[in-house]
């Protein structure tokens, strides 16, 4: 089912502060996807979940789920959570501790008052679906943190809603544990057909599992796209800075009349994917450490390539076990970039580093 969301708003007060937790989110989530909402600490995910839920009230606008308006404001319509057909799935695993896995997951059909056979078939079909057929008896204190987390999507799954809601659902996970359960998560939600709206600030979370991001900010929706759009092709700073590493460096547009955009930076020109700005606006040149190539210093390199070329000395090599991070100092500016672990460079070493225009990506200040 598709979600609509048309002017949210959501403020709280706290110790005599005005907080705009959603300051008019707008927002389409296409049906049978994997929607991600991305953003730092506070900028009102949850927030926007707990509305789509009907957990919070939000203060002005409208929430859709496929045809049914749940809120609005102005036609003043409220749909209360047990008839918005909403599955959840919460940071804390959120199961009874007190319950084997079976009451667990049963829970919610039993709350529905179905036949006992009834319950007992669907708890088996998606017991079977998490890979927890033969867990039915366990008391769920006894079971792994990926395992709980199964219980918990299992419960969340077992009344069949037509969209599923994660709050950071595996961050109580350690990071291998983490990799794993995000990786079965996918499967299971591409076997569904399910609506999911997750919700997370692990950028490479959003990035593993999402049809589509959300990128969050400041109770608003800054941008969304697919992974990769986000990714290589963000259009606003706060984007590309906040999905991944980045070297965020001043530009002035030099000229716009070639193939690229060109643009001058304390490090010198710069052949940029072509975007079209104001002469006048104020730029900064984005480039992903793991774009930045590098060349032995008496590389002329061919006129032809349009790779950019800069000379730097390396200040410093951190071994993080797949890579050397490695800074880059150029005049006064550092650049963050990778060197492969098995390279022949050391620090102190000058050296030649490319970047192709295609990678060079221009947004607004
Ligand atoms: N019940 C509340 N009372 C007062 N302020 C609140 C309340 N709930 C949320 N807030 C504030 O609203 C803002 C958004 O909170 P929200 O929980 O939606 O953020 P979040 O993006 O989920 O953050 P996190 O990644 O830390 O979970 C924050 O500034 C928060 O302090
Ligand atoms: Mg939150």
């Amino acid at each position: 089912m598709e979600i609509k969301i048309r002017g949210l708003k959501k403020h709280f007060f706290s110790e005599g502060k005005l907080i705009k937790a959603l300051d008019g989110v707008n927002l389409d989530i296409k049906a049978n996807k994997i929607f991600t909402l991305l953003g730092p600490s506070g900028c009102g995910k949850t927030t926007l979940l707990r509305c789509i839920v009907g957990l919070e009230t939000p203060d002005e606008g409208e929430i859709q789920i496929g045809n049914t308006i749940v809120w609005s404001k102005d036609k003043k319509i409220y749909v209360p959570t047990e008839k918005r057909e909403l599955g959840m799935v919460f940071q804390t695993y959120a199961i009874w501790p007190h319950m084997d896995v079976f009451n667990n997951v049963a829970y919610p059909l039993q709350n529905m008052k179905l036949p006992k056979d009834d319950i007992a078939r669907r708890v088996a079909k998606v017991l079977d679906f998490v890979q927890l057929s033969g867990f039915e008896k366990r008391p769920s204190t006894r079971l792994s943190g990926g395992q709980q987390q199964r219980v918990a999507l299992a419960r969340a799954l077992v009344a069949e809603p037509k969209v599923i809601l994660f709050d950071e659902p595996l961050s109580n996970l350690d990071a291998k544990l983490r990799e794993e359960t995000r990786k079965e998560l996918k499967t299971f939600l591409g076997e569904l057909n399910i609506t999911a709206v997750y919700v997370t600030h692990d950028r490479v979370e959003a990035l593993a599992l999402s049809d589509i991001i959300g990128v969050m900010n400041a109770g608003n929706i800054v941008e969304q796209g697919s992974p990769t759009k986000i990714y290589f092709d963000a259009d606003h700073r706060f984007v590309a800075d906040f999905i991944g590493r980045a070297n965020i460096i001043p530009a002035k547009i030099y000229s716009q009349a070639g193939p690229y955009t060109e643009v001058d930076t304390p490090i010198g020109r710069f052949s940029c994917q072509k975007r079209s700005f104001d002469a006048k606006d104020e730029l900064m040149l984005c480039i992903r450490p793991e774009f930045i190539s590098f060349e032995s210093p008496d590389n002329k390199g061919d006129e032809g390539d349009n790779l950019n070329r800069v000379t730097g000395q390396i200040k410093q090599m951190i071994f993080v076990g797949e890579v050397f991070e490695t800074e880059i100092r150029i005049g006064d500016t550092g650049l963050m970039a990778k060197l492969d672990p098995e390279t022949k460079y050391k620090e102190g070493d000058k050296l030649v580093l490319a970047v192709k225009p295609g990678h060079c990506l221009l947004v607004s200040k």
